[in-house]
């Protein structure tokens, strides 16, 4: 910093707080296909100028990068078997928004797994299996830290193969293309945590949620699940990734530079520090002088 002015430097330290206090930097989502086939990943609610407008092809092995928008809250899931025409009208095997591609405001039909967020400071995200399956889906931040756990969240199997037959939605030829939650197909208190099982400590696990469990380890299974599965990071980018599990390391574009996880190399608060002095020091000259 030679040569600048204290003024500067002041100028530079408000907007370094504020940037901190506002949780203002963009979150980078990347969103990665690692099943054999296409899917269409579903966003919602999505503004016209992020996230494909709420809905997009992904062929197996390609990846996204959009920047979500600021304080966004919203889900994220994966849509199989769709068919659209060039107007982007169609249909999907699961997780269908109605016949859009691009999913706006409208949620998915279930079963989906989902990916939750809640982008403020700190961020909370999560993997739910609530209303089903029908992706393996993880959630992993990069560059994150705490306060919170900056763990990943979702799945290290598919469901699909070990889904219970009367859970289980079947495809052409027979295929498990979905595992529906045990309260959508018996519909009872029990599985759907209501009547004298309402609340956490009334409603233990079922072997059926259980089994979504050993899938989906640090996903909930069903509405009162462990609390571990709901977690927090700060100054965050996160990896969506289909069909993966979260053992494998992600890494992620920010401002063009590429941010892996555990690494060992990254200092998050140097980092997040220096991205900021890049972004805001020309700013705060221009101001001073
Ligand atoms: C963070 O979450 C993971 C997954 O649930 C868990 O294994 C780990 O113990 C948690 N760490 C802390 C410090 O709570
Ligand atoms: C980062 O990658 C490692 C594998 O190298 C994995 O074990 C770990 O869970 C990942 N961390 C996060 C926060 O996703």
């Amino acid at each position: 910093m030679m040569g600048r002015s204290p003024r500067a430097a002041v100028m530079l330290a408000l907007l370094l707080l504020l940037c901190f206090l506002s949780g203002a930097t963009a979150r980078t989502f990347t969103i990665i296909n690692k099943c054999g086939t296409t899917i269409w990943p579903a966003v919602t609610p999505s503004p016209s100028d992020s996230f494909g407008g709420g809905g997009f092809e992904l062929k197996s092995g390609q990846s996204v990068v959009y920047d979500a928008p600021p304080a966004w809250s919203g889900r994220i899931w994966g849509r199989t078997d769709c068919a659209f025409d060039g107007s982007g009208t169609g249909k999907c095997g699961t997780g269908s928004c109605g016949p859009n591609l691009k999913c706006s405001g409208a949620s998915g039909d279930p079963p989906a797994s989902l990916a939750e967020f809640t982008l403020a400071t700190p961020d909370f995200y999560d993997v739910s299996l609530v209303d089903g399956f029908n992706l393996p889906i993880t959630v992993q931040p990069v560059k994150g830290h705490g306060p919170g756990n900056c763990s990943a969240a979702g799945c290290d199997g598919d469901l699909r193969d070990t889904c219970p037959d009367e859970l289980a939605v079947k495809g052409a030829g027979g295929k498990t293309v979905a595992c529906r939650s045990a309260c959508d197909v018996f519909n009872t208190d029990q599985y759907c945590c209501r009547g004298k099982f309402a609340g956490p400590s009334t409603c233990p696990p079922t072997p059926y949620s259980k089994k979504f469990k050993e899938a989906c380890p640090t996903a909930y299974s069903y509405a009162y699940d462990d609390p571990s599965s709901l977690f927090q990071c700060s100054g965050a980018d996160y990896v969506i990734t289909f069909c993966s599990n979260s053992k494998q390391s992600v890494c992620t574009y920010h401002n063009n530079k590429l941010v892996c996880n555990g690494s060992g190399r990254y200092l998050p608060a140097m980092s997040a520090a220096m991205t900021l002095l890049l972004l805001f020091g020309s700013v705060a000259l221009q101001f001073s002088v």
